[in-house]
């Protein structure tokens, strides 16, 4: 059953366990598996573009992936990332939040605080769920250089701290916490009712987020210290992969079982 209620994981002190996905199998996968969001992150613009940046990513992407996923899933709250640039001002975001939820989302991501207080205002009072995500904002970022932890200082941290309360009162149903110190997302999750959700954000968010390219260890190159490699232990999904070139190579894939 899904779950659009997110407090109530919060209330009945449930955590919110969240995957990205981009495409039907992997979708069926995670929905199976019992997790309680899907979202379809910009971050496809990395995962599945191979672009150095969420940038790139158009309202045209989301809405092929959005509708993709959300057709896939039955259990999984969908949430879809709204696109940089997608939400510049309250009309623009309105339009482009509702062709997501009529390709099957649930509720929409942007990021930002206060900057976007007008679009908040919009979506809640035309029934559109919003997630924020706060932190490091990833469209604000143009290079790996620009990755770097949030909130470190008084100043940003209390400017983290007031958007989180303000978008709770302009009625946004969870915060994403990206790259934060644990200590103020700790403090963060504490001020909301709404559900923190962090990533790179410590234990004591509300629920957590990754990546699933990133922890599958399919994701290349450098991964930033918050992720956790879950097949590491065994390598499975490399050693697949290598089982398969060597039987092809030796000629023992296919079987007489596995050919027509
Ligand atoms: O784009 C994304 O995948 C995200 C994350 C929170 C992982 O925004």
């Amino acid at each position: 059953m899904k779950h659009s209620d997110l407090n109530l994981y919060k209330e009945n002190g449930d955590k919110i366990a969240c995957l990205t996905a981009y495409d039907a199998s992997m979708a069926k996968l995670i929905d199976k598996c019992g997790v309680d969001a899907i979202l379809i992150g910009d971050s496809l613009g990395m995962v599945v573009k191979g672009h150095k940046n969420t940038r790139s990513v158009t309202m045209q992407d989301m809405l092929y992936h959005t509708e993709i996923v959300a057709n896939s899933c039955q259990q999984a709250l969908v949430i879809a990332d709204m696109p940089f640039m997608s939400y510049e001002s309250s009309e623009l975001a309105l339009k482009n939040a509702q062709k997501l939820v009529n390709v099957g989302a649930d509720m929409v991501k942007i990021e930002g605080g206060q900057e976007h207080e007008e679009v908040f205002r919009v979506f809640s009072s035309n029934n559109i769920k919003v997630c924020g995500h706060l932190g490091l904002q990833p469209q604000m970022v143009s290079n790996s250089s620009e990755y770097k932890i949030q909130g470190k200082d008084e100043r940003s941290a209390g400017k983290i701290l007031s958007d989180a309360l303000l978008l709770e009162t302009l009625g946004v149903s969870a915060i994403v916490l990206e790259c934060v110190p644990s200590a103020l997302a700790k403090k963060v999750s504490s001020k909301l009712v709404i559900p923190t959700i962090g990533i790179g954000a410590g234990k004591h968010c509300d629920g957590q987020v990754l990546v699933i390219y990133d922890m599958l260890g399919i994701t290349q190159g450098k991964l930033p210290r918050f992720v956790r490699n879950f097949v590491a232990t065994e390598g499975m999904i490399p050693l697949a992969i290598s089982a398969f070139v060597k039987e092809v190579k030796a000629g023992t894939f296919p079987s007489t079982s596995e050919s027509y």
